[in-house]
């Protein structure tokens, strides 16, 4: 049975784009994994995987007029299906986010994980769909009081939406801070396991 992850957080730049594509190749491994960039306003997916050019986006498929098709804007990456999503302005206003829930279900009956990289924050609906419409949210933050805060602020929406937590990742993390014990008190609040704690590094920087 396929199950649909929000990777969200409270803040923008946490990691949510960059630990989506790599929770995605990790369980590639074992499922069949496709990966959204539902972040329609501030999409950056396709950079991460370096294809800027493609022909078709969730955006057209947003955009009713567009009469594109979900099985046209699916491309191959790292083991993984991708759907990403245009960075136009001009297509972000046409785009309407009410159609996003079709596209998603349409993808979620061909796959065995989906993941949707969220936009940061809770703001519009459209900014805030992603965590709707999905089973579980991973909540990236890093190990500090402000990010745990809109950490559990993210849940808490979740939750009021029915959409459980899945775990929490940590990013970002530096030497000096003691991510075991923060986890461990983290825990206590958050729904689900600590999933990993990634270091600041450079090579995640670059990748
Ligand atoms: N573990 C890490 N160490 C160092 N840099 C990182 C790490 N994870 C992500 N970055 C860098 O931080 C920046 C923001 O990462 P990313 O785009 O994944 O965040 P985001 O939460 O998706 O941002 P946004 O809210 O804008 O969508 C990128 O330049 C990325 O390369
Ligand atoms: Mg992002």
């Amino acid at each position: 049975m396929v199950e649909a992850f929000a990777v969200a957080s409270g803040k923008g730049g946490t990691g949510k784009t960059s630990n989506t594509l790599s929770l995605g190749m990790a369980l590639s491994e074992e499922y069949d994994v496709t990966v959204v960039d539902a972040d329609t306003g501030m999409a950056n997916l396709l950079f991460h995987v370096r294809l800027t050019d493609v022909e078709t986006t969730l955006h057209n498929l947003l955009i009713d007029e567009c009469g594109a098709k979900v099985e046209n804007t699916v491309y191959e990456r790292f083991g993984m299906r991708v759907v990403l999503c245009g960075t136009s302005l001009s297509a972000f206003e046409r785009a309407d986010p009410d159609r996003l829930q079709d596209v998603v279900a349409e993808l979620a009956s061909e796959t065995d994980v989906l993941l949707l990289d969220s936009p940061a924050a809770l703001g519009s609906k459209s900014v805030v769909l992603p965590v709707i419409l999905a089973d579980r949210v991973v909540v990236v933050l890093q190990p500090t009081i402000p990010s745990l805060s809109d950490g559990l602020k993210v849940q808490e929406y979740a939750r009021s939406c029915g959409t459980e937590t899945a775990g929490v990742l940590f990013n970002k993390v530096h030497e000096d801070e003691n991510v075991v014990a923060i986890a461990d008190k983290s825990e206590r609040y958050f729904g689900g396991p600590t999933l990993a704690a990634v270091p600041d590094d450079d090579a995640a920087r670059a990748a």
